[in-house]
């Protein structure tokens, strides 16, 4: 198949560099002409494990190509993807779609006869009512389709949630989307073991919102009852581990820790909350969970404090790990930054580690001394937090980084250090909801 993929953002450039290693012929186009020199260069401008392999090797076997003229990507394309930018709205907290209807306006003329435009960008319910008009205004109804086909890739594991995926959703409203758009998936994915669910437009758009509240909502329960084990003596890993077993529940997502970020979580929810607003429907637990989210980001810092005896003025902190989570150096919505800009505050000196995150961390922190090593990160400081569980902080040798210590103070935001070892190093320990 001849696939065009517009934005070379994250997800369409995952998304493209999957395709065609399924062998399929794939043309990246993005506006962005240093991101296009980069990329024909073989240097992927975003850090995902396994991506600049994929890219490199589709690249030279002449499957993959990237391009800034949108003509020349769509050309001879059966299907197109939109896989652009659907950022917050500065105030308004849904989704800026401006990105995907100027790309529905210029593929308009450009698209081929029975071309399948595919919505992959996280769009709210009724988007592809509107692309479907705004292509329909220069062209023959009929002559083209507009399907949702949302992704569900997670930042650091992509590519595998790209090839093997608990399912594969696709919107449509007519036989020709259905069926490339099984045909696409369906040649590649063994479909045994992966779902493929058709279903229309609007519900399609609507599950991908879903899907990502639910699971903001799930992260925001342990973390709730992570405060109840703290105050009554429980241990949240082996209460998560109880309740997850049942296979009603399931035990991923269960991890307490700081709260959640990432570029997506934070803004789905809120343009999930406008889209019920604006319908007059009210999700009082997405609601809930939005509120409960951002109080926590801010409440870390007072878990710092109250480790260091309830003040943590002139005192040095190291933070170990600043992107929102492990394996990307996203540092969107990272509950580092509320937590140091407190700290600060509160007259705190900030030193931090991050094996990823330094360049991105640059551009929203200030006042922090940033450390490519994390046990220079740790010299002289009175506490060390750990914020992100990668897998070199979970590794890190305890006994070196206590030496170069002024106190042997650990806060564990992520749970990642197993509490009885720290301790017999000489650490004071705190983390998430265990008992204090
Ligand atoms: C999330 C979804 O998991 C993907 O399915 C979805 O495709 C993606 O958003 C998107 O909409 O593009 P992502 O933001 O990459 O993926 O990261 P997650 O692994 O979901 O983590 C989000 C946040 O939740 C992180 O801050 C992480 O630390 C936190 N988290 C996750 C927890 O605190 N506990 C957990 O048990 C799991």
């Amino acid at each position: 198949m001849k696939i065009a993929v517009i934005g070379t953002g994250y997800v369409g450039l995952v998304s493209g560099a999957c395709f065609s290693g399924w062998g399929h012929d794939v043309v990246c186009m993005d506006k962005n002409a240093q991101k296009i020199a980069s990329l024909e260069r073989g240097v992927v401008p975003i850090y995902e494990p396994g991506l600049d392999e994929l890219v490199e090797r589709n690249f030279a076997a002449g499957r993959l190509r990237f391009t800034c003229d949108l003509a020349d990507a769509v050309r001879g394309a059966s299907v197109v993807f939109i896989a652009v930018g659907t950022p917050p709205r500065a105030g308004h907290g849904d989704a800026d779609l401006s990105f995907v209807y100027m790309a529905a306006r210029e593929l308009a003329s450009l698209i081929e006869d029975n071309a399948v435009i595919v919505i992959k960008s996280t769009v709210p319910v009724g988007t592809g009512d509107i692309v479907q008009k705004i292509i329909g205004s220069v062209r023959k109804a009929g002559s083209f389709s507009v399907a949702s086909n949302p992704e569900f890739l997670r930042e650091g594991v992509a590519i595998r949630d790209f090839l093997e995926p608990d399912r594969v959703v696709i919107g449509i409203e007519d036989d020709r989307a259905r069926d490339v758009l099984t045909k696409l998936y369906g040649a590649s994915l063994d479909l045994r073991r992966t779902p493929i669910v058709v279903t229309q437009r609007r519900t399609s758009e609507l599950i991908k919102y879903a899907a990502n509240a639910f699971l903001a909502t799930k992260i925001t329960f342990i973390n709730e009852l992570a405060d109840l084990c703290e105050q009554v003596g429980s241990d949240v890993s082996h209460l998560a581990l109880g309740v997850g077993l049942d296979k009603r529940i399931g035990t991923s997502f269960l991890n307490a820790g700081p709260g959640y970020g990432g570029s997506c979580f934070p803004k789905d929810t809120m343009a999930l909350l406008r889209t019920a607003q604006d319908h007059g429907v009210a999700l009082r637990i997405v609601e809930e969970t939005v509120t409960a989210n951002e109080a926590r980001k801010r409440r870390m810092a007072l878990k710092v404090v109250d480790a260091l005896g309830g003040d943590v003025e002139d005192l040095t902190i190291a933070i170990l790990g600043l992107t929102f989570k492990p394996d990307t150096d996203d540092m969107r919505e990272a509950p580092s930054v509320p937590l140091i800009e407190t700290l600060q505050r509160f007259g705190a000196r900030i030193r931090a580690y991050d094996p990823a995150g330094i360049e991105n961390a640059r551009q929203v922190l200030s006042d922090v001394e940033l450390h490519r090593d994390p046990y220079e990160c740790a010299r002289d400081a009175d506490a060390v937090v750990v914020v992100t569980e990668w897998d070199d902080i979970r590794h890190l040798d305890l006994a070196s980084l206590k030496a170069v210590m002024r106190q042997k103070i650990l806060v564990d935001l992520r749970n990642a250090f197993e509490p009885g070892a720290a301790e017999r190093t000489g650490f004071r320990v705190s983390g998430i909801g265990r008992p204090t």
